[in-house]
Formats: C-alpha cells, structure tokens, sequence
C-alpha cells in the first residue's frame, strides 16, 4: 500500500502545521487540508497565516500550490485521498452526561459519518486528534455501518505530540512517532503504509509502532505526567515562597538527578493550551467509567493545583495592592498560554484577569501575538460582562503604554521581549510602590529592587 494522496480534516493547530511538515518532506505525496471554516483555509492560504508558529511560514511557503493545497472542498478531498487525517477539535462536553470531563466527540463522527459517504476503494483512516481511549472502535463503527459497498477502511491512531510555539522543531526531528494499529494483516499494511510516509524524514527506530488503545491511551497519560510536573513543582512554588526557597534553584537542584530531568520543572502561574486539562479529565473520566475513583481523583489533583495556582497569584495581588484593586491599573504583559504562539485557549491569563476585573481593577493588555478582540471574547465567554470589558479593559500597543500610570505590573506569559524590557523607564511610568507580581519568574528580581520596584516573583519568598 503506498500513500500517494493524503487528506486531512480539520486546519487548525495541529492539522495545519502537520499537513505542512508532511507535504514539505513528501514532495510525491499530494496532501491537502480542509477544513468547513472558510476564513481559516482562506488565511491558511493568503501570507497571514491563522496559526502563529515561529519557522512556519517558511515551510508552508515552500510546499503550497505544488503538493500543499488548502481548502473547503472537503468531499472532493476525502474521495480523491488514500489516506485521510481526522484532525478535528474535540473539546471538553460542556452539557449532559460526563460534562465538564469527556470529550465531546461530535466533530469526529461527523467527520466518520462524512468520510463514510463518500469514499470508494481502500482508506486509511488516522485519528490525529486527542481521543478518549476506544474511539477508533467508535469511528469503524461508523464507516463499517455507513460505507459505500465498495470501501474497505484501516483505522490507525497516530497522536501529535508537537508542543505550540516550537511546533516545526517538533515536526521536524520528533522525539518519537506513535502509530498504533490492528494486529491483522490489513491493519498492519496500514501501519507500514504511514510509517513509510514518515520515513521520508524521521528514523525509523524513531517510529514506535503499538496496538490501537495503547496508542491512544500514551498521549493522554504523556499530557497527564507533564502536567503533572508542573503541578508538582507549582505546589513547591507555594512552600518557596513561605519559606524564602527560591523554586528555581530547587528545580535546578532536583533537575540534575537523571532520573527526574531538568525539563517541565518552571514554575509558572499554572499551566494552559488546549490540551493539558483537557487530557487530564479526559483521563478522569476514563478511569471514573472503568470504576477507578482512587486513580480518577489522584489525577484530579493536578488540576486542582493548576486553579489554585492561578487564585494564590491573584490573592497574592489583592492582598499585596492594601486589599482593594478598585479602579486601579494593573499593566497585564502576555496573554497567550505560552510564548511563541497567538493561541490563548485556557490560558491562566483568561482566569487570573477575569478574577482582577471581578475586583474592579482596570487592566491594561499587552500581547505581542494576541488580537483585542481575542482578548476581550476570552474575557466574555469566562464570564465577564460586555459592561465591565467595555469600561476596565485597555488594549495597549505595547508594554509601555500599559505601564504608563499603573499601580502594578504582572507578567503572565514569558515572551522572551519582556526579559529585556526598559525597567527603569517602565519604573518611571508606574504609580509608587510600583508593585510587579512576575508570575512567569523571567524579570531579574534584584534588579527590579535596586530599582526601587516591590517585586514579587512566583516561587521566591520575601
Ligand atoms: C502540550 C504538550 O507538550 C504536547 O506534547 C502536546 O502535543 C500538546 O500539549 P502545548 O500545550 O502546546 O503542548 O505546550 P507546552 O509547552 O506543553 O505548555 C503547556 C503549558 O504549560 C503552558 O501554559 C506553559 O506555559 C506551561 N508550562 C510548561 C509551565 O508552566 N512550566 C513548564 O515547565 C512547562
Ligand atoms: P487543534 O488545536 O486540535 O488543531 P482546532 O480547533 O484549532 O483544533 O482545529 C480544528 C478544526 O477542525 C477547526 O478549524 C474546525 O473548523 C475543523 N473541523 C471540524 N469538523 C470538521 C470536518 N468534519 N471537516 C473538516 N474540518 C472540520
């Protein structure tokens, strides 16, 4: 079986840059990507691409129009592919049973229900997109009950693991590509056929190949213990700063043991990004539905770290501020859920500036990547009112602006820019104390305070 036409459903964060990568390194496989959404596809061909991704463009413009083709052509797409990526959202199920924890998987089978319609011949089917474990068993039940008589399908899950803001790094040299399949004979030429198109560029010792559930069920326990680590050394952030520890030395200190490893130890005001918690109820729920409580609730609590966290930072401001943030300006730098990406998507920004308006604070907002009107229809759908956005939220062109007559300053997302911001002019600026809460722990604290700043950095003690 070799792939000469690839589909994939579904252009947003992780179907673009992908299908990018792929048809970057394939250039004999033709791949397209569709999405319903027509001003996305129409961005994703136009030089404003919809997904902000350092080394993105570059690889997008060196495949479009010759084996990269974008569009909402979806049927077409899916008729004339071999192999068709599902790469649709699957949101967390915000009504009826298992809300709040299971995935709404409405997108997926309606994407099964689709592709059933209109294939002909032999598909490999692949589940791009974070899944509970089983649903490849929901979606062969689809295509086997809606299939043409002539369609055979192989469904294969093949999980992304490209972090947002290094995404074409990932793409491009992955630690590992996870493919799981069917022990038979056709499920195995299916796993060999998306391990060739991997081999284009990959090693294939890189290529790890398991059953099915396996498959799916790695991405979300690899999405559990990374959030895990953050709210481990989140919760040490706490007891640093009552103690006079100092979080980064500690994770430096326990970093060096091989055995815990120096990444995902920085402390921060919690984790975001669509798929941390998303995952991590995911797989409460999983356990909950296989009558598993003691492992649905340990995995709970890494949650429930992650939301304190976010509350300790804003309590930490009010009681700091005299206790009253109304009608005072606090300078917000960052918004995004992590530097290098114009995705906002549960960022501890959206919940930590909600809390402050709740306080009457006025904020003013500056992101390097993220529109206003972003900002601001966060804000609306985590509950804030159109009023209090309308009257307390300033969207400003750029650090200083915000700065400009604030009581207090709060880095919530670590843009490399912020490092070598002007202190001393930002100090001029600010109202005094000049109050600075560096929830991301990138600004040099003793120089904030040689400058005269009140600094408070997450993780460090008074
Ligand atoms: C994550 C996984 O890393 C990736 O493998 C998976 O495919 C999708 O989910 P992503 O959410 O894009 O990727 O970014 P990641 O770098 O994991 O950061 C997630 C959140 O954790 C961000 O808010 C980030 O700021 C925070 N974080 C990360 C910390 O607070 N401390 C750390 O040490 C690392
Ligand atoms: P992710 O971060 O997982 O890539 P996004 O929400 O950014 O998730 O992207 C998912 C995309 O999938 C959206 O642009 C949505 O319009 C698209 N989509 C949903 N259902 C279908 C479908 N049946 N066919 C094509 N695209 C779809």
């Amino acid at each position: 079986m070799k792939v000469t036409s690839i589909c994939c459903l579904g252009a947003g964060y992780v179907g673009g840059p992908t299908m990018a990568m792929i048809a970057a390194k394939c250039p004999d496989i033709r791949v397209t990507v569709c999405d319903m959404n027509q001003g996305r596809i129409d961005a994703w061909n136009s030089d404003e691409l919809p997904v902000y991704e350092p080394g993105l463009d570059e690889v997008v413009r060196s495949a479009r129009g010759r084996n990269l083709h974008f569009t909402t052509e979806i049927k077409q797409s899916i008729a004339e592919a071999d192999l068709i990526f599902v790469s649709v959202g699957t949101p967390t199920k915000s009504f009826g049973i298992g809300a709040g924890r299971a995935a709404d998987l409405r997108y997926i089978e309606a994407a099964a229900r689709l592709i059933a319609e209109v294939s002909h011949g032999n598909k490999i089917i692949v589940e791009k997109s974070t899944i509970p474990v089983k649903t490849a068993s929901a979606i062969e039940a689809i295509l086997a009950a809606n299939a043409t008589t002539e369609a055979t399908f192989q469904v294969l899950s093949n999980p992304e693991f490209l972090a947002e803001g290094t995404a074409v790094r990932d793409l491009e040299s992955p630690d590992r590509i996870l493919i799981g399949g069917k022990p038979t004979p056709e499920g195995e030429a299916a796993v060999e056929a998306l391990v060739s198109v991997y081999a284009n560029w990959i090693p294939r010792e890189k290529i790890i190949t398991t059953n099915l559930w396996s498959s799916e069920l790695s991405k979300l326990v690899a999405n559990a213990f990374l959030a895990q680590r953050i709210s481990s050394i989140n919760s040490i952030s706490a007891l640093c700063e009552a103690t006079g520890a100092d979080v980064d030395e500690v994770a430096r200190a326990i970093g060096t043991d091989s055995r815990i490893g120096p990444k995902f130890l920085k402390s921060s005001v919690g984790f975001g990004g669509s798929c941390f918690q998303k995952d991590l109820l995911n797989l409460v729920y999983l356990c909950e539905s296989f009558g598993l409580p003691q492992a649905a609730d340990y995995w709970r609590q890494v949650i429930a770290m992650n939301d304190w966290q976010k509350s300790r930072f804003v309590e930490k401001i009010v009681r700091t501020l005299f206790n009253t943030l109304v009608g005072k300006r606090i300078a917000i730098l960052g918004f995004a859920f992590k530097k290098d990406t114009n995705d906002t998507r549960e960022s501890p920004a959206i919940h930590i500036c909600r809390d402050l308006l709740h306080e009457r604070a006025h904020l003013a907002i500056y992101d390097p990547r993220v529109p206003g009107e972003t900002i601001r229809a966060d804000l609306l759908e985590a509950g804030v009112e159109a009023s209090i956005i309308d009257e307390q939220v300033e969207i400003c062109p750029d650090p200083y602006a915000a700065a400009e007559s604030a009581h207090a300053l709060a880095t919530l997302t670590e843009w490399d820019e912020f490092r070598t911001l002007d202190l001393a002019r930002i100090r001029d600026l600010m109202l005094k104390p000049a109050f600075v809460f560096d929830g991301r722990a990138i600004l040099p604290h003793d120089e904030l305070q040689a400058l005269g700043f009140s600094p408070f950095t997450i993780g460090k003690g008074d």
